[in-house]
């Protein structure tokens, strides 16, 4: 879910709503407004931010405090009920909340015994109940009631409080979801993320777990959950403006897809130093000696950055020779791992606000494990969880599908491994240099790669229908297949499935027929001949083949119904440049089938709930 909240001298409406579609790519299954001005006003509706702006049409939204949210639906299917924001039971007050309340289901017992009145399904409906019983039975502040409330609710929250009894005031707090605030002249923003706050003012405080923020009387305080005050620590925004707008693209999925060349450079910027010979990492520096007697590496992820960490499996096993293991989050945190302290985790997170992997972080360091995070979003949870880490540079990503913060962390971790294998003397001077060498052509084959996006649109074109594909590769193409797969069913809905591809035989051959579209990844690495193998046995069944071949490949064209010529570079580098034709594939087929390709269905793009 998205929040935001502002209070000061301009209209609150308009900034809000224009947050709002900022946000939209953390949920959009309904939003709504809270609007402060001797009245307290709450509009919502189901659907799109679009649909609450019509909606506001023809009200009047004249307030300076006022608050909203987009939401991505856990308690209560999506609609205009369901929808934040939520009044209390005397409609006094009113809050916007992100993330999960547990116990919700025992206060909400108890709160109906003290007549409180429930319209929706929700558990913030609860929190916001909670507060004003609270109030009432203390006689307190609405900042006091807020900060006994959170001593009794179990689970993850970013919340705003409105309040018809405290007229210019705003009242935040969070726990496990993010939470900025906009510093501006006599003006105040609050937003899950710095995207509403960039074009007013680039001075943020990122809130942390267990603070209260009290905005009032065109001030900012910060307490703790036990009432101490904290100092604020302002940091200026690097973010542009212009890097979360679509730039003339139609969507900003294509428009990240193009900007790989750029942000693979940005990610490779300061560590890789060809002239000098020089690859340099600062974040792990204080750990060098953990990472050369690493005794294993675990890395913990969800969705594409998960085979980010497939990928780093091969390059880190390859090139630096430590044991490592690739796991869901959600699966590690709930399994009783091993853990011990000569084990590194890597947690990798585009948005660094993934619950299940923040959560198994906090698993992995009461162990005494040493966590270093690769990240996209500066200054997110994750990002600040681990002991040390190297941010990816791939820029905000709006669309829900990740493109370029996959191959954002890929880079680094490519650069991690390589620096690994060098400190370890894992890997020749030779070999290390061949590979620096490559990495610095990566941005402009991926350049030409993206040159293939006419080609790709006519093979959309004939599979726009298809109701199944199957994705194959092997080696450090095979988590590139899963990739492929996950893009296409996340936003063209087409059942998909990426497998390596040697198992086919194993099962999904049986599914081939000539409906069945397969898009092979077929480079020229230590696998092409037996991938060649491979493509025989689908063809043979009469299955149609799209095949991902390194230029000037002469063999496989005879085989395949459709051929993507990739430029060529080391099997090691491989997945930055065969990834791109499939994120290509993907987007067109989706743009044919009408489907809403920066934001799918279901999906949301940060996702701080287990
Ligand atoms: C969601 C997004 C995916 C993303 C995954 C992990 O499912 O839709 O695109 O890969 O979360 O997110 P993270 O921010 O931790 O990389």
């Amino acid at each position: 879910c998205g929040i935001v909240a502002y209070l000061g001298h301009r209209e609150a409406c308009p900034i809000i709503l224009k947050g709002l579609h900022r946000l939209e790519y953390r949920g959009y299954d309904s939003a709504g407004v809270a609007l402060l001005n001797g009245e307290l006003s709450v509009y919502k509706k189901k659907g799109k931010v679009a649909e609450l702006e019509n909606f506001l049409s023809d009200k009047d939204t004249h307030a300076n405090v006022g608050m909203g949210h987009t939401r991505w639906a856990t308690h209560g299917e999506p609609n205009d009920v369901n929808a934040h924001p939520h009044y209390s039971t005397s409609e006094r007050i009113a809050i916007i909340h992100n993330g999960i309340i547990e116990n919700y289901a025992a206060l909400k017992t108890h709160l109906e015994l003290q007549g409180h009145v429930f319209h929706s399904d929700t558990d913030t409906e609860v929190f916001v109940n909670l507060i004003e019983e609270i109030q009432k039975q203390n006689s307190c502040s609405l900042e006091e009631a807020v900060r006994l409330a959170l001593h009794e609710v179990i689970g993850a929250y970013a919340i705003v409080v409105l309040s018809k009894d405290a007229p210019n005031q705003l009242i935040a707090a969070r726990k496990g979801s993010p939470m900025v605030i906009g510093i501006g002249e006599g003006e105040f923003f609050i937003a899950s993320d710095a995207t509403p706050i960039i074009e007013y003012t680039n001075e943020v405080v990122y809130v942390n777990d267990y603070e209260i923020v009290v905005i009032r009387d065109g001030q900012l305080e910060i307490r703790s959950r036990e009432d101490v005050s904290q100092t604020p620590y302002i940091q200026k925004l690097e973010m542009e403006l212009d890097s979360i707008e679509k730039g003339g693209y139609p969507h900003f999925m294509l428009k990240e897809i193009f900007e790989q060349p750029r942000s693979i450079l940005d990610s490779m910027r300061g560590r890789l130093e060809l002239e000098a010979g020089h690859l340099n990492m600062g974040g792990i520096r204080a750990y060098e000696q953990k990472f050369i007697n690493a005794q294993r590496i675990i890395i913990v992820a969800c969705g594409t950055s998960w085979h980010a960490g497939l990928v780093a499996e091969y390059l880190i096993e390859d090139l630096a020779r430590i044991p490592v293991e690739v796991e869901y989050a959600s699966e590690f945190r709930y399994r009783n791992p091993i853990i011990t302290e000569r084990d590194i985790v890597i947690a990798i997170s585009q948005s660094g606000e993934t619950a299940d992997t923040l959560a198994a972080i906090e698993l992995a360091k009461s162990k005494g494990a040493t966590i270093f995070g690769v990240c996209n979003v500066v200054g997110s949870s994750i990002a600040r969880a681990t002991d040390a880490g190297a941010y990816t540079h791939a820029g905000p990503e709006i669309g829900v599908a990740s493109t370029k913060a996959f191959t954002a962390q890929v880079t680094v971790l490519t650069l991690l491994a390589m620096i690994m294998g060098q400190k370890r003397g894992t890997i020749t001077d030779t070999k290390l240099r061949e590979l620096m060498v490559e990495l610095e052509t990566i941005p402009a084959k991926v350049t030409k790669a993206l040159e293939l996006d006419a080609q790709i649109q006519e093979i959309a074109e004939e599979f726009k229908d298809a109701t199944n594909f199957l994705y194959l590769g092997r080696g450090y193409n095979f988590p590139v297949a899963l990739e492929g797969a996950l893009k296409l069913k996340e936003i063209s809905y087409i059942h998909a499935e990426g497998y390596p591809a040697a198992e086919m035989k194993h099962g999904p051959i049986a599914l081939i027929d000539e409906n069945m579209p397969m898009v092979v990844i077929a480079t020229r690495d230590s696998s092409y001949e037996k991938v060649v193998s491979n493509i025989q046995e689908v063809k043979a069944r009469k299955g149609r083949i799209i095949a991902i071949v390194s230029e000037g490949d002469t063999v496989i064209p005879a085989m395949a119904e459709y051929v993507i010529e990739v430029p060529h570079t080391s099997e090691v580098l491989m997945p930055l440049v065969s990834v791109v034709p499939l994120q290509l594939l993907s987007y067109h087929i989706a743009v044919l089938r009408g489907c809403n390709v920066d934001q799918p269905r279901n999906l949301a793009k940060s996702v701080t709930v287990e």
